[in-house]
């Protein structure tokens, strides 16, 4: 459905994943009322912001877009300008968007981006700004159409919300209760996705491993992998997030059993003392995540291991640092995210007292990445000489000749081929490895 007068648009992602799928369905959504996608901001009639919360690293990026735009809606009055996301789920935010941000003509929810066309409509017959941010408790959706921006790969939501309340966390509030897509909607979204092409499927959700907790049955994640686990055609299963705490036996086993399932474990740990991992209100201790760590490794040798630190949790002291430090030389993670902590205000962390200064956390998180970097290194180096299964993704914008694809334990392998080879799976010998990146040879078949 593309016309010569269609209106423009374009969607600006901040965030996860959950977001960035949202904006896949936005776009779609927009493209199948008759709107067309563009690059450039410049010719669009219509921008949306999908916005995130979870630093405040992320808001500022996202108020100074806001500020840019606003010289923009001075010279093209005409365009419309909508907010979603995290950020439009914190009332003071909303407030203030009101007051001070005319130019703003649409704020919705994270649980109302999927009424984008009917609020645009509001939009275009009124002068004021529209506002729907839902109530966090409305139906779901159902299925959904989705513009994938990767053409290998495809995100699916499992599961809406988080009811985990980490104390240092926004997401809680900003993406409401937890709640769960049914198996057999989520299973007829994937079987669509294999016929349209997609080797490889992301299910997406908090935490994937409460998933089906709020159902009807005894439905759970294990339940849900096996069943996709069938679906022929597809080569790929990957899920994100998953809560150390609920990783059941179950689950460990059902993923060694399937031939799907990748062989990737994105745990994130935050910290590694048990004072601190109490306080963040993680429910696991150090001992119990890794005893977690060494199950999988009986279960999967090949298993990759990542995950997520947080360094400067208020009250952290040198010794838990250093707790931390020492845990993640015990487990050998593949890849950590590391973070400093953020206090997010309505949090339970941001009210805690001896909050740690950002000169100690800045110091606290180079030694900790110094730490994984050489970690990350040496077990990548351990790949060298060995030929992995890749699903190449794309090519090298600077050089043709070049691809770039993961394998199962999704680490990045770049390396050189004559003919097409997008989303293909090859098999390639990795020759030299580094922190980030593997490069290798590609095996003739
Ligand atoms: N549900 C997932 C989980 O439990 O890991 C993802 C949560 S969040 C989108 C991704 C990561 O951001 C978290 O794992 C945590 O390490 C980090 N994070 C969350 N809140 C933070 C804060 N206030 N300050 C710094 N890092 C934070
Ligand atoms: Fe945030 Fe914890 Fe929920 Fe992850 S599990 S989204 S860190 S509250
Ligand atoms: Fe950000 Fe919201 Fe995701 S706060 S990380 S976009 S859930």
């Amino acid at each position: 459905m593309h016309h010569e007068h269609d209106k423009k648009f374009s969607v600006i992602t901040w965030g996860c994943q959950m977001n960035e799928h949202d904006s896949e369905i936005m776009r779609a959504l927009l493209e199948n009322n008759g709107y067309e996608w563009t690059d450039n901001l410049r010719e669009a009639d219509l921008i949306v912001l999908n916005t995130c919360s979870v630093r405040k690293h992320a808001e500022q990026k996202v108020l100074g877009f806001l500020g840019n735009l606003k010289h923009q809606k001075k010279k093209r009055p005409d365009i419309l300008i909508a907010v979603g996301g995290c950020m439009t789920q914190n009332p003071e935010i909303v407030r203030t968007f009101q007051k001070e941000s005319p130019h703003i003509n649409i704020l919705f929810g994270t649980r109302n981006f999927h009424q984008l066309p009917d609020l645009i409509r509001k939009a275009e017959q009124t002068n004021s700004q529209v506002v729907e941010l839902g109530s966090g408790d409305e139906e779901l959706p159902g299925l959904l159409p989705a513009h994938h921006t990767s053409p290998v790969k495809a995100y699916v939501t499992i599961m809406y919300g988080c009811d985990n309340f980490c104390a240092y966390c926004i997401v809680p509030y900003t993406r409401g209760r937890e709640k769960s897509r049914p198996l057999d909607e989520i299973w007829e979204e994937v079987e669509n996705l294999v016929k349209e092409g997609y080797f490889e499927v992301m299910l997406l959700g908090q935490n994937v491993n409460s998933y089906g907790k709020d159902l009807p049955g005894d439905t759970n994640f294990a339940a849900l992998l096996r069943r996709l686990d069938q679906i022929p055609g597809l080569a790929r299963i990957r899920y994100m997030t998953s809560h150390p705490r609920d990783f059941s036996d179950e689950l460990i086993e059902t993923i060694a059993n399937s031939q799907k399932v990748c062989e990737h474990f994105h745990l994130p740990l935050q910290a590694g003392s048990n004072n601190v991992l109490k306080k963040m209100n993680r429910g696991y201790t150090r001992e119990q995540y890794l005893r977690l760590t060494e199950k999988i490794r009986e279960a999967i040798p090949v298993a990759s291991i990542t995950t997520d630190l947080i360094v400067g949790f208020p009250g952290e002291t040198a010794a838990d640092f250093q707790q931390t430090l020492e845990l993640v030389e015990r487990v050998q993670f593949d890849a950590a995210y590391t973070f400093m902590f953020s206090p997010r205000p309505g949090t339970r962390a941001a009210k805690m007292k001896e909050q740690i200064p950002p000169a100690e956390k800045k110091a606290r998180l180079n030694q900790l990445c110094k730490t994984q970097n050489q970690i990350s290194l040496a077990r990548n180096q351990k790949l060298e000489g060995q030929t992995w299964e890749v699903l190449v993704e794309g090519k090298s914008k600077t050089n043709p000749k070049r691809w770039s694809g993961r394998t199962r334990t999704n680490k990045i392998v770049v390396f050189e081929g004559e003919e097409d080879l997008a989303g293909k799976i090859v098999e390639v010998k990795i020759d030299c490895a580094q922190t980030w990146t593997l490069f290798g040879s590609l095996i003739p078949n």
